[in-house]
C-alpha cells in the first residue's frame, strides 16, 4: 500500500495530491525560496494522515535551529507517532531522527537519518536533513562522506539531482577539497542557474583560498539568481561583503550592509547573525559601525534566555557585547550556564565546551580586557568547529584572537598566529595588514614595512592572485592554527 514518490521511494500515503505538494516544498526548502511549511500545510490539508508530510514539517521546523519551532515540530511528531501503524519503515525511520533532536541527541538524529538512507539513499529529506544537521555539528568529514554514500543511487536523471550535487560541494570544500568543491558546485550551477546553495558552494571556496576579486565577480556576475525572492539572499550579501572586508573596501561594505544583511523584518531570525557577524569583523578592524549595534541587540534582546543552539548564542553576545547591553549579556551568560547544569545532550555539551567560553571572550574583548580574551580564547581554537558553523563564519574567532593578542601586546604570540594565518591564506591583504602590526609590536619594521607593502600590492595587482592552499588538505578537520576554522 501507498505510492512512491518521484524518486522512487514509497509513502504510505495514497494520495497523489500529497505527494505533489511534497514535491513542491522540497524544492523550495532546498531552493531556499517560497514558503514550504505552507506548502506541507496544504498537503496535510489534502491527506490528514500523510504520516511523511508531518515528519518532514517537524524537520523544516527543527532545522531552522530556532526554539519556537520546538514545540510545533513536537506536536508533528506527536501527529505522526498517532499514525505509526499506517508508517512505513522510511517513515519511522524520520520519526525517530525527530525524536532523537528533540530530546537533545543530534548525532543520534543524524544515525536515524542515515539508516533510512541506507536503505533509501534517494530519500532526498534524509539527505537534507542529515547534510544540516552534520553541519551544526562542525563534522565536515561526515557530511563530506554521507553525501558521497548518498550519491551512490543518484544520477541526472533523478529529480533534485543538481541540489545534491550542491550540497556535495559545499560539503568538500568544509572538508578542505577545494578543487573539487568548486566543481561540484558548478556543475550544480550549470544545471541550474538559481541553485542558491551550490552558488555558496563555490562562493565559500572563494574565501578560502582568498580569491576575492573572483569572489565578488562570482557573486555580483549571478546577482538576479540569488538576491531576489530568496531566503539566503542576506548570507549570500554577508559573503560578497566578506571578500570587499578582506579588501579593506569598507564603503562597499557597508552599502551592502544596509542594502542587502540589514533588512530582516523586526524580531530576531538567523539572519541576524550574518548581521553581527559583519558588524564584530568591522569592529575588530577599528572601523566605526556607528549606531548599527544598537538595532541590532534590540532584535536580539527578546531572545538573550531563549539559548537553544551555541552557535547562535556567540552572534547574540555579538550583539549585546557590541552594544555594551551589560544585562542582557548577563542574562545570555546565566541562560546558557542553566542549560548546561539542566540539561543534557548535544548543545549542553556544545555550550559548555566552546559556547560559554566564547561568550565571555567576546564580552571580555568588549570590555577591553585583551588578555582575558586571549586566556579564553587559546584553549578553545582547536575545538570550535564542535558548535557548527562554516569554517568561513567560525574565522571571526581567530580574528578575534589575533586582534585581542595586538591589543594585549602579545606581539609574539599575535605573530605566530598571522604566520599560520598567511600559510594557508596567503593573498589575504588584511592578514598581510595585521602581519605589519604584529611586526611592528616586535620592533621589527623592516619586515612591518614587507608585510604592508605585501598588502598593498595585492591591492594593487601587483601580485597575481594565485592561492596556495588549492588542493585537498592532508587531514580535512586540521588547518595550521584553526585560523580558519
Ligand atoms: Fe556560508
Amino acid at each position: 500500500m501507498g505510492l512512491s514518490d518521484i524518486r522512487g521511494v514509497p509513502t504510505s500515503t495514497d494520495s497523489q495530491k500529497a505527494l505533489d505538494l511534497l514535491e513542491v516544498a522540497l524544492d523550495q526548502a532546498l531552493a531556499i525560496r517560497g514558503d514550504p511549511v505552507a506548502v506541507i500545510d496544504e498537503a496535510l490539508e489534502a491527506a490528514p494522515d500523510f504520516v511523511l508530510g508531518y515528519c518532514i514539517r517537524a524537520e523544516f521546523r527543527l532545522l531552522t535551529t530556532e526554539r519556537s519551532g520546538v514545540p510545533l515540530a513536537a506536536r508533528d511528531v506527536e501527529m505522526a507517532e498517532a499514525l505509526t501503524g499506517a508508517a512505513n519503515d522510511r517513515e519511522r525511520g524520520h520519526i525517530a531522527a525527530i525524536r532523537a533532536w528533540l530530546e537533545g541527541d543530534l548525532e543520534k538524529a543524524v544515525e536515524r537519518w542515515e539508516a533510512v538512507l541506507l536503505d533509501y539513499p534517494r530519500d532526498l529529506m534524509a539527505v537534507f536533513a542529515a547534510h544540516n544537521t552534520d553541519f551544526f555539528l562542525g563534522e565536515a568529514p561526515q557530511m563530506r562522506d554521507r553525501l558521497s554514500r548518498a550519491l551512490r543511487a543518484w544520477d541526472a536523471d533523478t529529480p533534485g539531482y543538481g541540489y545534491v550535487l550542491g550540497m556535495y560541494g559545499f560539503s568538500l570544500e568544509e572538508a578542505g577539497d577545494f578543487v573539487r568543491g568548486e566543481e561540484y558546485g558548478r556543475m550544480a550551477v550549470e544545471l541550474n542557474p538559481k541553485d542558491v546553495y551550490a552558488i555558496h558552494a563555490v562562493a565559500h571556496v572563494m574565501e578560502m583560498q582568498g580569491r576575492q576579486e573572483d569572489g565578488i565577480a562570482w557573486m555580483t556576475g549571478r546577482q538576479d539568481d540569488w538576491a531576489v525572492d530568496c531566503g539566503f539572499s542576506i548570507h549570500l550579501w554577508w559573503h560578497t561583503a566578506m571578500y570587499h572586508l578582506d579588501l579593506g573596501q569598507y564603503d562597499r561594505v557597508f552599502e551592502i550592509y544596509e542594502n542587502g544583511i540589514r533588512k530582516s523584518a523586526d524580531g530576531i531570525s538567523l539572519e541576524e547573525l550574518d548581521a553581527a557577524s559583519m558588524l564584530w569583523r568591522l569592529n575588530l578592524l577599528g572601523v566605526d559601525v556607528s549606531g548599527r549595534w544598537d538595532e541590532l541587540a534590540d532584535k536580539w534582546e527578546p531572545s538573550a534566555e531563549d539559548t537553544y543552539y551555541a552557535f547562535n548564542d556567540m552572534h547574540a553576545m555579538m550583539a549585546f557585547a557590541g552594544a555594551g547591553r551589560d544585562m542582557a549579556a548577563a542574562k545570555l551568560l546565566a541562560a546558557t550556564a542553566s542549560y548546561v547544569t539542566e540539561r543534557g545532550g548535544t548543545n549542553a555539551q556544545m555550550t559548555k565546551d566552546v559556547g560559554i567560553p566564547l561568550c565571555r571572550a567576546l564580552l571580555a574583548f568588549s570590555r577591553e580586557d585583551y588578555g582575558q580574551t586571549v586566556d579564553l580564547l587559546l584553549p578553545i581554537r582547536y575545538k570550535s568547529n564542535v558548535f557548527g558553523g562554516s569554517y568561513a563564519q567560525r574565522d571571526v574567532i581567530a580574528l578575534t584572537l589575533i586582534e585581542a593578542a595586538l591589543r594585549a601586546g602579545q606581539f609574539k604570540l599575535a605573530h605566530a598566529l598571522l604566520a599560520e594565518r598567511t600559510a594557508v591564506k596567503e593573498t589575504s591583504p588584511m592578514t598581510w595588514k595585521l602581519m605589519g602590526r604584529a611586526l611592528d609590536g616586535l620592533g621589527d619594521k623592516p619586515h612591518a614595512d614587507d608585510a604592508r607593502t605585501k598588502a598593498e600590492d595585492l591591492l594593487a595587482g601587483v601580485h597575481p592572485i594565485t592561492p596556495v592552499n588549492t588542493g585537498l588538505r592532508s587531514d580535512p578537520v586540521f588547518i595550521p592554527g584553526g585560523c580558519l576554522l
